[in-house]
């Protein structure tokens, strides 16, 4: 009898950690459970037309557990349920789920792990709903995932960022600059906020607090006071000042259903040029901090929740989502984790100590 299969995707936005989850998955399915895994290329997009598919052994995971990205490619466009298509010359947003699911059960395998963010997540979900057996794995370097302590990637995400604010201090010193540092983080600032505070930011930007500029000039205004000649600005891309909104690249109408932030590093720099008449640079850090090594604690989170993920399949235990909780690797019901975000608390303790250290957060 040939053995049971399970199938494995990676959707959304890569991240470090990704492919120690897929080790894992593998490891524990050949090694302990007696399963094979089969790899579907390119998250949900490898579903829609011909599958694109590949089996995952024990040799094709050898050597992957420091890379960064997924060896199975990824896409953040292929919404099965809103799946771009082109109908005379314009774009139209089409329900393909069933055809996904068709393709699906035509792979002859038992169920899919789908290892992704809240979006592919969402969608893995809904097609439950179908009847998919399904396992979700969550990611995402913005941690803003609210039924998990943390998500894998997201701490590698932090170390870059932390790292390149100790750089950026030299220069803004030597300089006597105003340095303004953009970084990921649509809904949640929970990059900004960490990486700001161990990277001792002067002022930090995050989306869940509108900003005020002139709050921020004065937060650099007694910094000068007191004798600091120099400063950095950490701000997240989905940060937008009070009464106003996000700064977007490209509308989600114009990008297939999901806005392109960016810019707002450079809006807030050009207005603090305005107000405190010092030299003002703006770095965006952009895919540098998706890209790369994971750090420790991910490989170690990803190899875990890898092998619990493989732990539900062979238990037939389905729609669930691995999660960490507390020291914990449980698992949790996957509708139930979709659609909650977890984002930074205005006026929870990670902020206090950021003002209780005199750094200003636009307020
Ligand atoms: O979801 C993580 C994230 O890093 C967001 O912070 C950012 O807005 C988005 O991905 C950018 O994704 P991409 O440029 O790959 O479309």
């Amino acid at each position: 009898m040939s053995p049971d299969k399970v199938a494995v995707l990676t959707g959304g936005g890569d991240c470090p950690g990704l492919n120690a989850v897929i080790r894992g998955i593998v490891r524990s399915a050949v090694m302990v459970h007696g399963w094979s895994v089969l790899g579907i290329e390119d998250g949900f997009d490898g579903l829609v037309q011909s599958p694109r598919v590949r089996p995952l052994g024990l040799e094709d995971v050898r050597g992957i557990l420091p890379r960064g990205g997924t060896i199975l490619g990824t896409s953040n466009r292929g919404n099965p349920f809103a799946y771009p298509v082109e109908v005379n010359g314009a774009i139209e947003l089409q329900d393909v789920s069933q055809h996904v699911m068709d393709n699906f059960n035509e792979l002859g395998v038992t169920a899919l792990i789908a290892i992704g963010g809240d979006g592919t997540l969402k969608i893995a979900d809904q097609l439950a709903e179908k009847g998919l057996k399904v396992i979700g794995v969550p990611k995402t370097i913005d941690n803003d995932l609210s039924a998990t302590d943390v998500t894998f990637g997201y701490h590698s995400a932090v170390a870059v960022v932390t790292e390149a604010l100790d750089r950026l201090h030299t220069t803004a010193e030597s300089h006597q600059r105003v340095i303004v540092v953009e970084v990921m983080g649509r809904d949640a600032g929970w990059i900004a906020l960490e990486s700001g505070i161990a990277g001792s930011a002067d002022v930090i930007l995050v989306p869940e607090i509108p900003y005020r500029i002139d709050a921020l000039c004065r937060t650099i205004q007694a910094r000068r006071e007191r004798g600091s000649r120099f400063s950095i600005v950490v701000v997240a891309e989905g940060a937008a000042p009070a009464g106003g909104g996000q700064t977007v690249q490209a509308s989600a109408e114009e990008n297939l259903g999901v806005a392109r932030l960016g810019g707002v590093g450079h809006h807030v720099a050009q207005q603090l040029e305005k107000c405190l008449a010092m030299e003002t640079r703006v770095v965006v850090l952009g895919h540098i901090q998706r890209g790369g090594s994971p750090s420790h604690t991910d490989r170690l989170l990803g190899t875990r929740f890898g092998v619990k993920a493989m732990e539900l399949v062979a238990a037939g235990d389905w729609r669930k989502m691995v999660s960490l909780q507390g020291t914990r690797v449980v698992s949790v019901s996957l509708s139930e984790a979709v659609g909650k975000l977890n984002l930074v608390d205005p006026h929870g303790e990670l902020v206090g100590v950021a003002e209780s250290l005199g750094i200003g957060m636009g307020r």
